[in-house]
């Protein structure tokens, strides 16, 4: 099938690279000249595993190629949109990249297409979009929803081993493209589910506000075992054994980040408030994740008895989790901010996100070469992202390098008896 995909940003990317990689003939779109020199160059500007190989196969199999113009159009039989829907000041959906692909592909429509909204888009924008085109073009098409669920650094396989699909239209037209489309996907038990346009935009919403609310659950009850004086590792394995609830998704932390759960939960709520409806419990994730991303600095100030200017602080993790070099969001930005905002003096190390952090800071903060240089002479270690490498440390090394042995660790990631023989004053999230 030929394929057009316009956004070349993550979930475009992914899509492009994935679908092509299926058999299609998939043209990547994007107005930015620079990455699209770039991406035909074989080079991507995000990380994300295994997709720079993804890309280069399909790109030498003349399967995958890269335009800034939106000419592939008129011959695609289905167009992805996968452009941004960054949060406008109400924290609602902001569609202007979206309408503007929209308009753009109208222009170019020539036959029947299947139009696909992968963006995470407001409910009602299927229809939007639909009308939108229909005054610019004659051609026959349809708007379909199908919201895309990929968790980076899991991209790839998300997308072709995905829980499901969801495909929102009430065109049978474009249901038969979308189904051949997924078919190599798809298996029995895990099915491409058809449903009407606006129960697929909210489909999205739902998911990932459900997620955040499982987490911010976790963190308020996190704060309550440490008051209480319970372990929140044993309250969610006691919670999560009850197949209703499960295990996934409940890990407490220094709050979520990233692209997706906070400007969905935003923008779910101020759709509730232009309709009218308060979703009372998505302000309350909302505000504890605020909380949470503040926790390890308040455990912090409360060590050190707010005496925290002049000290020399190691952070390991600067992305908003591991495998992903993304800090949007990322808690790292907010423990960095409150630590210089108190006057520390901060060194990072993450393995791959330094590059992005430089942007965001500048040259307030330092970075180290291994985990290992990053604590030499810290007076305290805190641990903001769970990348595997920082699981297993010479604990003798690190406490011998730092200058206070203390650590505050945002994710759990050490046990708390082990460090205590250690001999490090050791914080957890809802630990003992
Ligand atoms: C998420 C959804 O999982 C995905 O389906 C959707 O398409 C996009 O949003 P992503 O943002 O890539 O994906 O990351 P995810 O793995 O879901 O983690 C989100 C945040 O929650 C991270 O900051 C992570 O550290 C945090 N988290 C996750 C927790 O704090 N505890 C958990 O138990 C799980």
């Amino acid at each position: 099938m030929r394929i057009s995909v316009v956004g070349s940003g993550y979930v475009g990317l992914v899509a492009g690279a994935c679908l092509a990689d299926s058999g299609n003939a998939v043209t990547c779109i994007d107005t930015d000249e620079q990455k699209i020199r770039w991406l035909e160059d074989g080079y991507l500007p995000i990380y994300e595993p295994g997709l720079e190989d993804l890309v280069r196969r399909n790109v030498r199999q003349k399967r995958l190629a890269f335009s800034t113009d939106y000419a592939s159009v008129a011959k695609a039989q289905v167009v992805f949109i996968a452009v941004g829907t960054p949060p406008g000041d109400d924290g609602s959906a902001d569609l202007r990249h979206v309408l503007a692909a929209a308009a753009e592909i109208a222009r170019h429509l020539r036959e029947y297409t299947a139009v696909v909204l992968k963006s995470t888009v407001p409910v009602g924008t299927t229809d939007q979009v639909r009308e939108a085109m229909a005054r610019l073009t004659e051609a026959e098409f349809d708007v379909v929803s199908n919201p895309e669920f990929l968790k980076e650094g899991a991209a790839i396989d998300d997308f072709q081993k995905p829980d499901r699909v969801v495909v929102g239209t009430a065109s049978e037209r474009a249901r038969k493209l979308l189904a051949e489309i997924y078919a190599p996907f798809v298996r029995t038990e895990k099915p491409i589910l058809f449903m009407d346009p606006r129960s697929a935009e909210l489909t999205k919403y739902a998911a990932n506000a459900m997620l955040a609310t499982r987490i911010s659950f976790m963190n308020d009850i996190a704060l309550l075992c440490e008051r209480i004086g319970a372990d929140v590792d044993q309250v969610r394995k006691g919670a999560g054994a009850d197949r209703r609830i499960g295990y996934s998704f409940l890990f407490p932390g220094v709050g979520y980040g990233g692209s997706c759960f906070p400007k969905d939960v935003s923008a779910l709520i101020a759709a509730g408030r232009e309709t009218g409806v308060d979703l009372e419990i998505l302000k309350a994730v909302e505000h504890t994740n605020r909380r949470q991303k503040r926790a390890l600095v308040d455990k912090a100030m409360r060590h050190f008895a707010g005496a925290i200017a002049g000290k020399r602080f190691a952070v390991w993790g600067l992305a908003f989790k591991p495998k992903t070099d993304d800090m949007r969001e990322s808690p790292a930005v907010e423990v960095i901010e409150g630590l210089l905002g108190k006057g520390a003096t901060i060194r990072c190390h993450d393995p791959v996100a330094e590059a992005v952090a430089e942007k965001h800071f500048g040259a307030r903060i330092s970075y180290a070469e291994t985990p290992y240089d990053c604590v030499e002479g810290a007076d305290a270690l805190f641990v903001v992202t769970e990348w595997n490498q920082f699981r297993k440390p010479d604990l003798t090394r690190i406490r011998q390098s730092m200058r206070l042995p203390v650590v505050f660790d945002g994710r759990n990631i050490f046990d708390p008896e082990a460090m205590r023989e250690a001999g490090f004053v050791y914080y957890g999230i809802g630990r003992r």
